[in-house]
């Protein structure tokens, strides 16, 4: 089947028990026992719940993938991933990337023991004359949080693979839609599925996908062990955003090609991030590995940190607020919102930096709502 059809029926099919459409939400704690140790599904539900067991197989079936283990966030999702690893072992990472998976690696694995890289993995010839012995996994945000940086995902799988190490694929900003790093070589996809799979803004979660049978037993037994599990409801709102994910990105994206050839055209704007402009530095690579540029435009704007601060307070349409990937447009200034954790590190963002994640609303009128707010 292809991607619409999975989106809506993989994991979904009509309840067994009373014909529903939707997979009902199991608001359950626990599973009655037919006898001691003899269960139907589970014996409780932190081991699992149907409804995410739903989203866990639909999940799995978009990036191709054979097995997808749902978390109560993207940050916890990367939480497992990183348990995986073993005190002493190093995480090579790329310049470009969501603030809380750097304050994570640094702040909290750091006092474990783990060792961060930090290289421009955007350059693998740089990635490779700096790998360093004891690097067991690479962590690639492709399209890069903020500035849609792309890794060459084949390349870097290739590098990674013959230094014995593991490569994984944070895939929010493209989703299963644009982009399925499995296919590519990647070993694991991790989400904020808080972003447009979920795509309402309602929800919270995550999830890691992986074909990798190790991986994935060791990730299942620290959703069980470690307890970072998404509540049923969220598993509902996150599956029924999926229903629409295809839909959803071609009008994000019909909408964000318009606002950049607006803004591109502009003596205000200093520069347009976006790996659909020929411009961008890694248009080549995400012209071949993606399907689609995705909807998250950044810009740097002449005049400084107090004119992005400005523009970000004068729109009426765009909101100005965290997160992306919803219907609705938002609008942020990272070195001061997303990425103010990365302050003073190699991830440091600069503060004329805007970012923009377009929604799905009358482009007429989010164009005329960034013109009137630029003015
Ligand atoms: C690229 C990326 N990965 C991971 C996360 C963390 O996800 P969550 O906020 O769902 O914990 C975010 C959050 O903004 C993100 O942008």
């Amino acid at each position: 089947m292809n991607f619409a059809t999975r989106a809506i029926h993989v994991g979904q099919e009509p309840d067994a028990m009373t014909g529903a459409v939707n997979v009902p939400v199991f608001l359950t704690s626990t599973y009655a026992q037919e006898s001691v140790g003899v269960v139907k599904f589970a014996d409780y539900a932190r081991g699992d719940n149907p409804t995410r067991a739903a989203l866990e197989q639909v999940l799995a079936s978009l990036e191709e993938a054979n097995h997808a283990i749902a978390f109560s966030s993207g940050l916890s999702a990367v939480d497992a991933i990183l348990r995986t690893l073993s005190p002493g072992d190093r995480v090579l990472m790329s310049t470009d990337a969501y603030g809380g998976t750097y304050r994570m690696l640094t702040k909290v694995f750091g006092a474990w023991g783990l060792h961060t890289d930090i290289v421009d993995l955007s350059d693998i010839s740089s990635a490779r004359s700096s790998w360093r012995d004891g690097t067991k996994l690479v962590w690639v945000e492709t399209p890069s949080n903020p500035f849609l940086r792309i890794v060459d995902i084949a390349a870097m799988a290739e590098l990674a693979h013959d230094h014995g190490a593991k490569l994984v694929v944070d895939n929010t900003f493209a989703t299963p839609y644009l982009q399925t790093p499995l296919t590519l070589g990647a070993d694991v996809v991790i989400h904020s599925t808080t972003k447009y799979l979920g795509g309402h803004s309602d929800v919270i979660g995550g999830a890691v996908v992986t074909n990798d049978v190790d991986i994935a037993e060791r990730v299942k037994f620290l959703q069980y062990a470690v307890g970072a599990i998404p509540g049923p409801l969220d598993c509902y709102l996150v599956m029924r955003g999926v229903r629409t994910l295809g839909v959803r990105m071609d009008r994000h994206q019909e909408n964000a090609q318009r606002i950049v050839t607006m803004l591109d055209d502009r003596d205000d704007v200093a520069r347009v991030w976006y790996p659909g402009l020929a411009s961008h530095p890694n248009h080549e690579i995400a012209k071949s590995q993606m399907r689609g540029y995705g909807a998250m435009v950044s810009v740097e704007l002449v005049g400084g940190a107090a004119r992005a601060r400005d523009f970000v307070e004068r729109t009426r349409v765009f909101t100005l607020a965290e997160s992306l990937g919803g219907v609705e447009s938002l609008i942020e200034v990272p070195a001061a919102m997303t990425h103010l954790s990365t302050s003073g590190s190699l991830l440091e963002v600069p503060d004329n930096l805007v970012r923009l994640s377009v929604g799905i609303e009358d482009v007429d009128d989010l164009l005329a709502d960034l013109v009137q707010a630029l003015s």
